[in-house]
């Protein structure tokens, strides 16, 4: 992988700018849909991490703690350009250390079709027929990862 920092940051961090662009360009820009940055990033329940390469930002998880000793994955994104290179997973290795340090119990997320097998992995089970979901519509599924027992 190339040298890839991660770090946890605030919603009002400066670098989520580059985020919103990142989020974009990973994950609807390749379906022509037009950006939207409206995000519900603040919020006690919210977290965020990034991936920087020489301080620009290559990667992003948010992980969003319901209250029920879940932890829910979403918009994991890596730059197009650098996708396939271990950042990703690294990213979520952050995220599952992240939930084990919180005391959660479960981590789960609304998984792409064709993210699937990147997610299992990661030791991620499907847990759901596919259904269309989010900005893009396309079929996703339901997985998660079991953090005890
Ligand atoms: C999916 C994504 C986050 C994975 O991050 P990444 O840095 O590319 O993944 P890594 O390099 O850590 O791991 C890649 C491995 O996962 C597997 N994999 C399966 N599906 C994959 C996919 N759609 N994209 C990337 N890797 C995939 C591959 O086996 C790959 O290993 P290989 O390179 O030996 O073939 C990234 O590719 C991405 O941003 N994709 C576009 C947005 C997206 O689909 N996000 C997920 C939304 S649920």
């Amino acid at each position: 992988m190339a040298d890839a920092v991660f770090a946890w940051v605030a919603a009002d961090d400066p670098c989520m700018a580059a985020v919103h662009e990142l989020r974009h360009e990973a994950l609807f820009a390749p379906f022509g849909i037009a950006r939207d940055d409206r995000w519900d990033d603040k919020g006690e329940d919210r977290r965020h991490v990034v991936a920087a390469i020489d301080g620009a930002i290559v990667g992003y998880a948010s992980l969003i703690l319901p209250g029920d000793g879940t932890g829910h994955v979403r918009q994991v994104s890596v730059r197009p350009s650098l996708q396939r290179s271990g950042i990703g997973g690294a990213l979520m290795r952050e995220v599952e250390a992240e939930a084990r340090r919180l005391g959660l119990e479960l981590l789960w997320l609304n998984a792409r079709h064709t993210a699937e097998s990147f997610y299992h992995r990661l030791g991620y089970r499907t847990v759901s027929g596919r259904f269309p979901s989010g900005r893009t519509g396309i079929p996703h599924v339901r997985m998660e990862l079991p953090l005890v027992g």
